[in-house]
This record gives C-alpha cells, sequence and structure tokens, in this order.
C-alpha cells in the first residue's frame, strides 16, 4: 500500500496559525515577539532560507530584521552585531544563519549569542540543557521532526528510531530529544553515520527512519522495512534543466521508491522544512512569552 504523505506545510500552516493568536495576546500586553537574523554572505540556500523565515515572521505578526553583512566581514564585526542585537530589547531572537565564510568561528559566533536569544538552540549552554533534560530553546529542525511525527499520529514513545547523520543542527540533538523520558520522545534511538558498517542492517531495524545525511538518494527501499515511518531532512540541489531556476530540491530518500513500502513518508521540498521555520517562530514566540511573564 502506498505511504501517506505527511505534509510539512499543512501541518506549518496549522501551527502557525496558533502561534498568530499567541502573538496576538502578547501584542494587547504591548509586546511584539522580534527575530533579528544575520546573513553573511549571499550564498542562495542561506538566502532562501533567511527569506522564508522573514516571510513567516511577518506572516504571524511579529517583527523580523535581517542584516546582510557581506562576505568578506571580518570575525569581530559579526560578534558586534550579534553583540548589539543581544543588547537590543526589540529582538528577543537572534539567529545567525549557518555557514559562515571561512575563517570566521561559527563556534565563537554561536557561542556569543546569549543563551535566552538562541532561538536556534545551538548556544553550548542550550545544548547541555537539553542533553540534561532542562527547559531550553529546542533546536529546530529536531523540533520539527518530533511535532510531525506526534501530529501525524506517529509518536516516537516506545519506538525504535534510527537516525542516519551526526550533525550538531540534526543528527545529535534530535538523539537528544528523543531519548528524553518525556511525552512525545521516550524513543530507543540509534544513530548510524559515515563511520557505520553495514547502515543497511541498521535502517531494517526502524520503526521511525530519519534520514540526515545530506546526499540525494542515500536511502534506497531496499534499506527501509515495510510499514515504516520515513522522514527525510535532506534538502539537496540537484541540476535540472527543465526547471526555472536550473535545479529542483531532492531528499536523502529515494522518494518514489519507498512510498510503495513505508507507513508514511515526508516530501521534499513541503516536508521537514516548513516545519524547521515554523519551530524558529514558536521558539521566538515563546521567549517572549517568558519575558512578559506569560506562559503559552
Ligand atoms: N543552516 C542550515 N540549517 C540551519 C539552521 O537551522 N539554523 C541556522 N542558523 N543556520 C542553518
Amino acid at each position: 500500500m502506498a505511504a501517506v504523505i505527511i505534509s510539512g506545510k499543512d501541518l506549518s500552516a496549522q501551527i502557525r496559525e496558533e502561534l498568530k493568536g499567541r502573538v496576538a495576546r502578547l501584542k494587547e500586553k504591548g509586546v511584539t515577539p522580534g527575530l533579528g537574523v544575520v546573513l553573511v554572505g549571499e550564498d542562495p540556500a542561506s538566502v532562501s532560507y533567511v527569506t522564508a523565515k522573514a516571510k513567516g515572521s511577518e506572516e504571524i505578526g511579529m517583527f523580523e530584521q535581517t542584516i546582510n553583512l557581506p562576505a568578506s566581514t571580518a570575525e569581530a564585526e559579526i560578534l558586534a552585531t550579534v553583540d548589539r542585537l543581544n543588547r537590543d530589547p526589540k529582538f528577543n531572537g537572534i539567529l545567525v544563519q549557518l555557514p559562515l565564510p571561512k575563517g570566521v568561528s561559527a563556534d565563537k559566533v554561536i557561542a556569543f549569542i546569549s543563551p535566552e536569544k538562541d532561538v536556534d538552540g545551538f548556544h553550548p549552554i542550550n545544548v547541555g540543557r537539553l542533553l540534561r533534560g532542562e527547559p531550553c530553546p529546542l533546536p529546530c529542525t529536531p523540533y520539527g521532526v518530533v511535532e510531525m511525527l506526534t501530529r501525524a499520529g506517529h509518536s516516537p514513545e516506545g519506538k525504535h528510531v534510527v537516525v542516519c547523520g551526526r550533525s550538531n543542527i540534526v543528527g545529535k540533538p534530535l538523539a537528544a530529544l528523543l531519548i528524553q523520558k518525556k511525552k512525545g520522545a521516550n524513543a530507543t534511538v540509534t544513530v548510524c553515520h559515515t563511520g557505520t558498517k553495514d547502515l543497511r542492517s541498521f535502517t531494517l531495524q526502524a520503526d521511525i527512519l530519519v534520514a540526515a545525511m545530506g546526499a540525494p538518494k542515500a536511502i534506497t527501499a531496499d534499506m527501509v522495512r515495510e510499514g515504516c515511518v520515513v522522514i527525510d531532512v535532506g534538502v539537496n540541489r540537484v541540476p535540472d534543466p527543465a526547471a526555472a531556476k536550473g535545479f529542483r530540491l531532492v531528499g536523502d530518500c529515494d522518494f518514489e521508491a519507498i512510498k510503495e513500502k513505508a507507513a508514511a513518508i515526508t516530501p521534499v521540498p513541503g516536508g521537514v522544512g516548513p516545519m524547521t521555520v515554523t519551530m524558529l517562530l514558536k521558539n521566538t514566540v515563546e521567549a517572549a512569552e517568558r519575558l512578559a511573564g506569560i506562559s503559552g
């Protein structure tokens, strides 16, 4: 039987409607949630992500400002920009779009963001809080994956989740989130990576398979168990002369073949991508609510 397609676009629209109401309540109290985005350089994928974040912020009634810096900007100036946003009460959330140009230490810049305004959840203090199960902003892509699973009726509780990829942005924080002894988590997690021998022997054991490797069609149908729930985090640009932009977006999974086997699968585009942006908006609204002494 063909898989159910889990639409991140539809789920996002639902969550953004909820957020609109929370922003309106904050505004009644004289608080407008604000997001500051720092974009260094003109990497086309980064520009596209930042545009989606700005558009999403506006749509739910938040204030958003993108600070565009040239690729040649010195690290000290990027740090000064972050410092300005840290001090400015208009901004409840700060995000520095990654990757940063060569010669700039992303670790140093991230550590400079005030942990209370770190809506990406990348600051080492927040990474530590996540691992310890303490309240903190949850990294947006892992948060979006868990929210998608739960809202689509595939709670990870008690399931074996196999995560392919060990990045600081997706694989590692997702594993940390899923092993929490909490509602919506409580999963058994296996993390596979480039050092894994016989990847297929692990992916075939998954109730839920998360592909976050950054390689087109890295997960093929023979690696997926019948009835598995597949979450495709990959966003890869592949050349396509027939497409207006000269490329199209594909995930890390062989979608067409896997959808004949899986119980459910997320598409690319329109799957995890919109959820990532939505969770960023949620983190920013929650940062503003905390400051205003309101609980969501
Ligand atoms: N680059 C790719 N994904 C992300 C993300 O979630 N946050 C930031 N800041 N940069 C990214």
